[in-house]
């Protein structure tokens, strides 16, 4: 047997018992004649002493021993003189009788705690070892506390767990697929699936009502801190449904997530269309857990800027700018500071317009020259600004600069300490639109994906060719500004199916070539349906308290999507090629 306990269950309730425990040695100290060995598995850390007057041999053994060496250890619990009360065994410790080395180790590359001295190369290179960590053994712990809580409450509503194939068709809209070649049928290709969207609606036609999987999808695009090539969803299907019956029943998959893995009682999640989404947070996935909405001085709608000589304002599409509550306090270095992020290239704003009420209940602006006293006064009743607020105003095309107010928004709520990641704040955005042009390709995509339901309302503005202005039944749930899951009502009806693909640039042939499949099933009877998937790296992340998914994923990509621990992806051997009919013999 290598152990009776694990290196964390021990307490002064086991004092006396003559235990086996086996683990990697953290770290060992020499305090004279006594010699003390941190033995550490996967449930914690127990001291391990040895006393070199009574037990000299086994002492000078112990001496020797590196770290992360394995043991296995048989001796008495006993109480601890000095206690360490920050770990759950540190009242005792083990009297060691004997020992024995099941496994050396060399040196390890970087230090095994909490706060490691390894770069995130090192760490990834060696990624077990980085899993031996407490940070990340949790993570990995949590994880398995969201899957098994996900499993419990859809399981509990009759969904039913169906696995799909891995190796399915490539198909052109979407991200790029990752391709796989044949070899039974050689200059072919399998893709691996972006997402099973295809297959769970097949299964709605076949019956299964209730579907779900937690379910690897891969796709080639560039990475970011939350996104992985492959990574992994929580899928979700279900027929004889509206859009209102899905967010009610996943509002209830995230209240029971986040009561059971977080103790948390989310309170019903609110909803803003897209349309509003834009207009006051110039984002479909605004951070809701400070307020700090959008005020338009000029627009469409209204003009409180024009006429006063300051071009920059005369010419743009859009003046729009934010409050920040109690930052009329920024000094003239922080506001150069944020001048310089909205002017950096990824921002793109060309400067920016600022202005503190002061706690007299004057103005002072950046603009002053052009904006007297009653005009700045204008500006802080539409921002309803106070005394010791801060105005800061962009100006521009209304897309961009409403993108590149999103962005500062952002910024000032993290140099204001608005984005604490143990709060959360969950949103439904709704009415997505259908479509979205694309200037580069010059036609519409589809913004969630062809298979989305336009809004039977809009459906008269497919027919009449009004495509940008269709809304979509599509729906995200955000959480803290992150987009942790997606879905839609579906097209469950062939003609408004071929008439989306037409739409979408496709002749007929290429419609029946591409998703035929998907066409010839929703001609036996396809009930209606919908969906939802979930970004389950994400939801881990965001319940860790973090933005980046890799410490979430045992053994993730790095930023150029190579796994530098197995070298992947690496060249083929000709002869692997050549079976694969890739390799051409030149003649
Ligand atoms: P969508 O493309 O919106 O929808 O994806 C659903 C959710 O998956 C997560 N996600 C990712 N997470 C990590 N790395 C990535 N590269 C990545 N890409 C997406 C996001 C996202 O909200 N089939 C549809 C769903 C449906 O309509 O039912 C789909 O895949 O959190």
């Amino acid at each position: 047997m290598y152990r009776t306990n694990t290196c964390g269950e021990l307490s002064l309730k086991n004092v006396g018992e003559t235990v086996v425990l086996s683990g990697w040695v953290q770290k060992s100290r020499d305090l004279g004649g006594m010699t003390f060995v941190d033995l550490r598995d996967r449930y914690g850390i127990t001291q391990l002493a040895f006393n070199l007057e009574t037990q000299a041999e086994l002492c000078l053994r112990a001496r020797k021993l590196g770290r992360e060496y394995v043991l296995q250890a048989t001796g008495i619990v006993k109480e601890r003189e000095s206690k360490n009360l920050q770990i759950a065994t540190g009242e005792i410790e083990i009297i060691v009788e004997a020992f024995s080395i099941l496994n050396e180790a060399k040196v390890p590359p970087f230090t095994i705690e909490d706060q490691t001295d390894g770069g995130e190369d090192l760490r990834m290179k060696y990624r077990y070892l980085d899993i031996r960590r407490n940070p990340v053994r949790n993570n990995l712990l949590l994880r398995h506390q969201v899957a098994k809580q996900t499993r419990t409450y859809l399981d509990n509503q009759n969904f039913v767990e169906v696995e799909t194939p891995v190796l399915i068709k490539s198909t052109p809209e979407g991200a790029r697929d990752f391709v796989v070649p044949s070899r039974m049928n050689q200059g072919q290709f399998y893709a691996l699936p972006q997402s099973p969207q295809t297959f769970k609606q097949l299964l709605m036609v076949g019956g299964i009502d209730r579907y779900y999987q937690i379910v690897k999808c891969f796709r080639d695009e560039d990475l970011r801190a939350d996104r992985q090539p492959e990574f992994t969803q929580i899928d979700c299907e279900m027929s004889f449904v509206e859009q209102e019956d899905v967010l009610n029943m996943f509002e209830g998959l995230v209240k029971h997530l986040f009561a059971t893995v977080k103790n948390l009682d989310i309170p019903q999640v609110p909803r803003m269309n897209y349309a509003d989404a834009m207009k006051f947070y110039g984002s479909d996935k605004p951070d809701t857990r400070f307020e700090m909405k959008f005020v338009e001085l000029k627009s469409s709608e209204n003009d409180l800027v024009s006429g006063k000589g300051f071009k920059v304002f005369d010419e743009a599409e859009l003046v729009v700018g934010i409050c920040a509550s109690n930052a009329a306090v920024f000094t003239r270095k922080q506001l150069d500071e944020l001048t310089d992020f909205v002017k950096r290239p990824q921002i793109g704003a060309s400067g920016l317009v600022y202005a503190r009420v002061n706690e007299d209940g004057t103005i002072k602006s950046s603009v002053d020259k052009f904006f007297d006293e009653a005009a700045l006064s204008n500006w802080a009743n539409a921002f309803s600004a106070k005394p010791g607020d801060l105005l800061l105003i962009l100006a521009g095309p209304a897309d961009k600069t409403r993108k590149a107010l999103n962005e500062l928004r952002l910024e000032m709520g993290s140099r204001l300490g608005l984005r604490d990641a143990s709060v959360y704040s969950c949103l439904w955005v709704t009415d997505f639109p259908l479509l979205e042009f694309n200037e580069e390709e010059g036609r519409y995509f589809a913004m969630h994906h062809p298979f989305t339901a336009p809004k039977p309302e809009d459906i008269n503005l497919l027919t009449e060719g009004r495509l940008g202005e269709i809304r979509a039944n599509a729906y995200d749930l955000v959480i803290n500004g992150v987009e942790v899951g997606g879905g839609s009502v579906r097209i469950f009806n062939k003609q408004l199916q071929a008439k989306m693909f037409e739409v979408l640039g496709f002749t007929p042939e290429e419609a029946q070539a591409q998703f035929g499949f998907l066409m010839n099933a929703f001609e036996y009877g396809a009930p209606p349906h919908a969906g939802i998937a979930f970004g389950f790296d994400r939801l881990c992340s965001l319940f860790g308290g973090d933005s980046s998914i890799r410490d979430y994923i045992a053994f993730p990509k790095n930023n150029s999507g190579r796994d530098v621990m197995i070298d992947a992806p690496s060249m083929i051997d000709v002869k692997q090629l050549t079976e694969l009919g890739i390799l051409v013999k030149s003649v």
